[in-house]
């Protein structure tokens, strides 16, 4: 059944959700209230770097199934299900701030005729999906059915994701608001779980949470490993191969970052205070998160105690690859503290150089390669690992660099390639390769 739908906020989760879903045949108008993104969007241009996006922008919209508006009215009236994207930052005391989904709600209860079904896909603390339920019916004199649709999306991965992800989660407490949801996600033939709102919503927390434990737990094995002088790779292949533990999300790095899992936990551990509840498991990971972020920092002052005048190259800017997002990224981290230290900085990221230029101007350099960026440096930190960086092979280091002192949070290398080739080479979780200098 094809369907009539709104998007609410164009960004990386509501401009995929849009775009998809024109492409399995329904009609979608999606609003934002930036007008710079939606003039952006109506040119055919994609406002993030999200790998196919554009592509399925263009082709949707050509095929006049999907259109762009800064115009309520125009997105609101008519459509029988709206989904709401904007996004849910980090408020205050960790909280998510929920002024732009009550706002998006607002909007939808002065414009929509056409008794929509709306869909929250924002991540929302549990609860409020019920509160919107109580605005729409306060801005607009009638009932209308909210259900809770949390997304799951990776950036970087998002199209691919939509397509094959591994649950849709429907949360309703009208059985027939519900359905309508599904048969709307019905073309994906993706296994659907039906609940009621509040697991829905708490679904999202929790899986979010559960993945950064993994995460930090993993870096905290990785600095044992370097303390034992065991090594993080087959750590995490001996553990990954039990089908209890699972293999994904155990690769040791310098922290997560984005938009999500830093602003999730810390909204899911106030979310338990305002329950009286202290979630003690999920305090650690934010706090061995926090240190892991410095810990290429503290490795390269280690190794180099003063770091005054030091020319170092940062390789990777976003959070993780294929994404231009930098919000919480590590590379920011490295970068503060770096010039704290009066360290001379070159960066290199193939897309989100703009983002970092926008917050620190000149006091960078940016290079437009690996091979400009690390050329007559002493430190090269591997921060993010794109393609074209980890491709990067020693032979280029050694070439270009003064002496290869290579800091990689990412463990894009094997320590044989590093003895072979004669660089200093520092990693997570395992034993330094030293060349000379620092034997
Ligand atoms: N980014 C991810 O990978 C991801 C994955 C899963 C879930 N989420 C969740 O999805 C939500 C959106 O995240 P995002 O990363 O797409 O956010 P984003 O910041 O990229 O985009 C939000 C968009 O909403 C728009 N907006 C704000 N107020 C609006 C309003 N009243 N009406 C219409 N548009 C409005 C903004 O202009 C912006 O374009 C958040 O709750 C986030 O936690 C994000």
């Amino acid at each position: 059944m094809k369907m009539k739908l709104a998007i609410a906020g164009t960004g990386y989760v509501g401009l995929v959700t849009g775009v998809t879903l024109s492409d399995v045949g329904h009609t979608v108008t999606c609003f934002d209230v930036d007008e710079q993104k939606i003039q952006i969007l109506k040119q055919g241009t994609s406002p993030i770097f999200e790998p196919g996006l554009e592509e399925m922008i263009r082709k949707n919209t050509e095929e006049g199934r999907l259109s762009f508006t800064t115009k309520p009215k125009i997105a609101y009236e008519e459509a029988e299900c709206i989904f709401i994207a904007v996004g849910t930052p980090e408020g205050q005391n960790g909280s998510a701030n929920l002024q732009y989904v009550e706002r998006a709600a607002i909007a939808i209860a002065k414009h929509a005729k056409n008794n929509p079904v709306v869909v929250i896909k924002s991540t929302v603390p549990v609860g409020t999906n019920e509160k919107i339920e109580k605005i729409l019916y306060e801005y607009s004199g009638h009932h209308l059915n909210v259900v809770s649709n949390p997304e799951f999306l990776r950036e970087g991965s998002a199209i691919v994701d939509t397509f094959s992800g591994d649950r849709i989660v429907i949360g309703a407490s009208d059985k027939a608001a519900g359905d309508r949801v599904e048969a709307i996600y019905k073309p994906l033939k993706l296994p659907i779980v039906r609940t009621d709102i509040r697991s829905a919503e708490m679904i999202k927390y929790a899986s979010n949470a559960f993945l950064a434990t993994k995460i930090s737990f993993i870096n905290e094995i990785a600095i044992l490993c370097e303390k034992t002088g065991a090594n993080i790779i087959d750590v995490a292949k001996g553990m990954g191969m039990d089908k209890r533990i699972g293999e994904q999300f155990l690769r040791a790095g310098i922290g997560f970052g984005g938009s999500c899992f830093p602003k999730d936990t810390n909204a899911l551990q106030k979310l338990a205070l305002d329950y009286d509840y202290q979630f003690k498991i999920l305090s650690s990971v934010t706090e061995v998160n926090h240190e892991q972020k410095k810990h290429l920092f503290h490795k390269a002052k280690q190794y180099f105690q003063d770091l005054n005048g030091k020319k170092v190259a940062i390789l990777g800017l976003s959070f993780k690859p294929n994404t231009d997002d930098i919000r919480e990224a590590p590379s920011l981290d490295l970068i503060q503290e770096l010039l704290l230290e009066g360290a001379e900085i070159t960066v290199y990221d193939p897309i989100a150089m703009e983002n970092v230029k926008k917050i620190y101007g000149d006091r960078l350099q940016y290079a437009s390669s690996v091979s400009e960026c690390i050329e007559d440096k002493e430190i090269a930190f591997i921060v993010t690992e794109w393609k074209d960086i980890r491709d990067t092979s020693f032979a280029t280091y050694r070439k270009l660099m003064r002496e290869p002192m290579i800091i990689d949070g990412r463990n894009c290398y094997s320590l044989e390639e590093a003895a072979k080739e004669h660089v200093n080479y520092i990693s997570i979780g395992r034993k330094p390769v030293f060349f000379k200098k620092f034997q």
